[in-house]
């Protein structure tokens, strides 16, 4: 699976936003990836305030992105390309500019418009304290408060108010909701924050923060993450989408454990949900290896398999982690730095070998835009062109997300390598020319040359069965076979011997091809035994 974060894709109108017009131009790109489908982030019409997150219309297209003819288009013209195409879903709130949420500002405290969402009076005298003392993931109070004195819960931006998923009416419009875009050929959904519907409506404090952005927590019971109650209405989507041919749901859902995210895994519920395992996970082998182990175990006793992912539009992109010292904190380095310790070379070396590794895991993969060109965080952002509402919500002391949503460099030159003819809405690091799709193309040895070379395998040899054999190998080398293919990643500081009997037919570093008998550090290979 390939992810598209539609507003930095490509841009076919020139305003220097991503669009439809732009993804359908690229639809050859696609295919010639070897991908099986695209996930396109929120393509609804939206203020983007949240980069598409706050949707006030889910059954249109953003005017910036294109129509809904479009985007019919679309779905056919990559559907005849082999590519299938899911789209996201963003259940837990709307945006403020949702018609539900305008008629629910324009109602009476405890009238039917607001039991859409969660209002509440507020604590203290006059009600002047918010209703529970929860933080809004992207920092500060999740509540805000209207000029009549009632509160909404937001528990992201306060243009996101959170719908109330007790409130028949809610269910009823998302079933219809998913229905449209099943009717108009969509092949499944990924479902945002799909922990987060229920909520405990005894409205407790927490009496501690929000955990940082998008990070598991670990409370049992806990007021607005991962409640047992969520679990019926993905039955009742479930049911809806199993009524249509081959389609799929795969959940966001950062759960506390394995155990956890087994419920949402159910026959009756969710397709896959995200591991996010590796995301929070330094370059470290026995972490590496316990979390294959432990993921591939677990899903399969419940005759499920992992979901593997390694970057997102949400997260640090990994060439630029892996080139930070073990146990730097990325999210607040982003911002504090220190900048020199980042090893760039060392981070995209790393990188590409986990994008070989992660290909050769059974389960599914998602790849997000730009990580089979290697693409690194554009970490020096300068501060005036923040998008994201977490610079704003974390009064300035959280970057936010916006280095890993920088525009695609398609080409080595022109005013935005090839994005599109107007100014991108994120700049592009200038150096980005040298690494674009276009430099790549013309190298038999760039990053996207390995990633078409380990997909075409992949599709070929690989997804036919989902065992994998741990191999003896040193401790800083992860070493398992899948049948025809044996994949070694050395996270060591120095080379390891490779079995004598064995073909490289891919590697992440050109170098290692040739050389036979050896695995540089920070590499990995396939071998053909
Ligand atoms: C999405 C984020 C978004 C948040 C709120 C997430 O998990 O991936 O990009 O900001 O949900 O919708």
């Amino acid at each position: 699976m390939y992810q598209v974060y539609p507003r930095s894709f490509a841009d076919g109108n020139g305003d220097g936003t991503g669009d439809i017009a732009g993804i359908r131009s690229r639809i050859p790109y696609l295919a010639s990836l070897g991908i099986d489908a695209i996930w396109i982030n929120p393509w609804y019409r939206s203020p983007l305030a949240d980069g598409g997150y706050d949707v006030a219309d889910y059954r249109e297209i953003e005017a910036r992105y294109g129509t809904i003819d479009g985007a019919a288009a679309l779905i056919s013209e990559a559907n005849e390309a082999g590519i299938k195409v899911i789209v996201d879903v963003v259940p837990n709130h709307t945006s403020r500019e949702h018609p539900w949420f305008v008629e629910a500002l324009a109602a009476e405290p405890g009238s039917a418009a607001r039991n859409r969402y969660h209002f509440q009076p507020g604590k203290g005298a006059d009600g002047a304290e918010p209703p529970t003392d929860w933080t809004s993931v992207f920092g500060g109070p999740s509540w805000s408060r209207l000029p009549d004195g009632d509160w909404y819960l937001h528990l992201f931006d306060s243009s996101q108010p959170d719908l109330n998923w007790e409130n028949p009416e809610v269910r009823a419009e998302f079933l219809s909701i998913l229905e449209f875009w099943l009717e108009r050929g969509v092949d499944g959904f990924r479902v945002d924050v799909a922990h987060g519907l229920v909520k405990d409506m005894t409205w407790p404090d927490m009496e501690s923060e929000t955990d940082e952005l998008l990070t598991a927590n670990s409370q049992e019971n806990h007021p607005f993450w991962d409640r047992d109650g969520i679990h019926p209405i993905v039955r009742e989507w479930r049911a809806l989408v199993d009524r249509y041919e081959d389609r799929m749901m795969v959940a966001e859902a950062w759960v506390p454990s394995l155990e956890r995210l087994a419920l949402y895994l159910r026959p009756d519920e969710y397709h896959q949900s995200f591991s996010f395992d590796f995301v929070g996970t330094d370059w470290d082998p026995s972490e590496f290896r316990r979390i294959i182990t432990e993921s591939t175990t677990k899903t399969a006793t419940i005759g499920s398999t992992t979901t593997w992912v390694l970057n997102n539009h949400d997260v640090v992109r990994h060439p630029t982690r892996y080139g930070l010292p073990n146990g730097t904190n990325w999210r607040a380095w982003l911002l504090d730095g220190p900048h020199d310790i980042l090893d760039a070379e060392l981070g995209a070396r790393r990188a590409l070998a986990a994008n070989l590794m992660l290909l050769a895991l059974p389960g599914s993969a998602y790849l997000y835009q730009g990580d089979e060109l290697g693409l690194p965080e554009a970490w020096d952002l300068p501060i005036e062109v923040l998008d994201d509402p977490v610079w704003e919500r974390s009064n300035h002391t959280r970057k936010g997300r916006d280095g890993c949503r920088v525009p695609i460099p398609w080409t080595s030159d022109g005013p935005s390598l090839g994005f599109g003819d107007g100014e991108p809405w994120l700049p592009q690091p200038p150096e980005w020319a040298e690494i674009s799709v276009e430099a790549q193309e013309a190298d038999p040895n760039s990053p996207l040359a390995m990633h078409r070379k380990a997909l075409a395998i992949r599709a070929e040899e690989l997804v036919v069965s989902e065992t994998l054999t741990w191999v003896d190998s040193a401790p800083e080398v992860i070493a398992f076979n899948r049948g025809t293919i044996e994949c070694w990643m050395n996270m060591g500081t120095t080379a390891v011997d490779l079995p004598a009997d064995a073909a490289i037919v891919v590697a992440s570093d050109s170098g290692q091809a040739t050389s036979g008998a050896s695995l540089k550090p920070n590499t990995a290979v396939w071998l053909r035994r």
